[in-house]
């Protein structure tokens, strides 16, 4: 029998604008935590690099991940982040190609695979992003362009290490927007991917990779995203400013778990 896993990842993109900000934001979490155990669902924050340190020092149940990093280890790349540095600075994993990097830093499907392959090979866990936009959905091409995204990102590593990944559908006309995609179409994606993982390798390894869905996310969308939808978890865009909202989707997550266990 498979123990119900979920995610809940909040990705803080460029906000909060000082240390002080950062700390406040830790204090109010770990209020809202106290006393909370999860035995099927787990937490990831991904702060803005300067704030890792603080994030190192969140409540079990939670760990903190970085929005991005550089393909090399060191040397002359001004501007970008080291593997190494992240996992020095206690992240665990790193959010890979979101659709913001790739509208406006021009991040390819090459670019997100040489940074998949970095990633693993310092052990650090990749959350990486794929995603139609709204002009390629209309055009009926979501499908092609998943299908593309998921071969290229799995397309240079192992079986083993395949299996650390987790991968976000992230529907861009979804971001930022109040807009969701229904049910079935979040099922028809999961489905979709499992289908090209099964291709790629087989059944048994498409079975095990998380998939989780982001896209204005909020709570009260769980059961149309998670229970409905198939998804293994979440990735929150605006609602992860609210600590308090991280706390609930995690809540809501668990007590889903509890319920999966009862029924088997
Ligand atoms: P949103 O962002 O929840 O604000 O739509 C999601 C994301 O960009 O990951």
């Amino acid at each position: 029998m498979k123990t119900p896993s979920f995610y809940v990842v909040g990705n803080l993109k460029m906000n909060m604008l000082s240390h002080e900000e950062a700390e406040q934001y830790i204090l109010v979490l770990k209020r809202e935590l106290k006393g909370r155990k999860y035995r099927f669902t787990k937490g990831i924050l991904c702060p803005p690099f300067l704030y890792l340190r603080e994030f190192a020092q969140l409540p079990t149940g939670l760990e903190s991940g970085a929005q991005d990093v550089f393909w090399e280890k060191s040397g002359a790349y001004t501007g970008e982040i080291s593997p190494l540095m992240l996992k020095n600075a206690g992240a665990g994993s790193v959010i890979i190609g979101h659709s913001e990097r790739r509208a406006l830093q021009g991040e390819t499907n090459e670019i997100v695979k040489q940074k998949v392959t970095t990633a693993l090979k310092h052990l650090l866990v990749p959350i990486v992003c794929i995603g139609e936009t709204n002009e390629e959905r209309l055009r009926q091409d979501t499908d092609r362009i998943l299908t593309d995204q998921v071969q290229s990102i799995f397309s240079d590593v192992s079986r083993l290490q395949a299996e650390k990944i987790i991968l976000a559908y992230e529907p861009r006309w979804a971001i930022g927007t109040d807009l969701l995609p229904t049910s079935q179409e979040i099922l028809a994606v999961r489905v979709l991917i499992r289908k090209i993982l099964t291709e790629l390798f087989d059944a048994d390894l498409a079975e095990k990779i998380t998939v989780i869905y982001g896209g204005s996310v909020k709570s009260a969308f769980l059961p149309t995203v998670s229970w409905e939808g198939g998804m293994d978890g979440v990735l929150v865009g605006r609602e992860s400013l609210f600590p308090y909202e991280i706390v609930k989707m995690m809540n809501m997550f668990e007590e889903h778990g509890e319920q999966e266990i009862m029924n088997q």
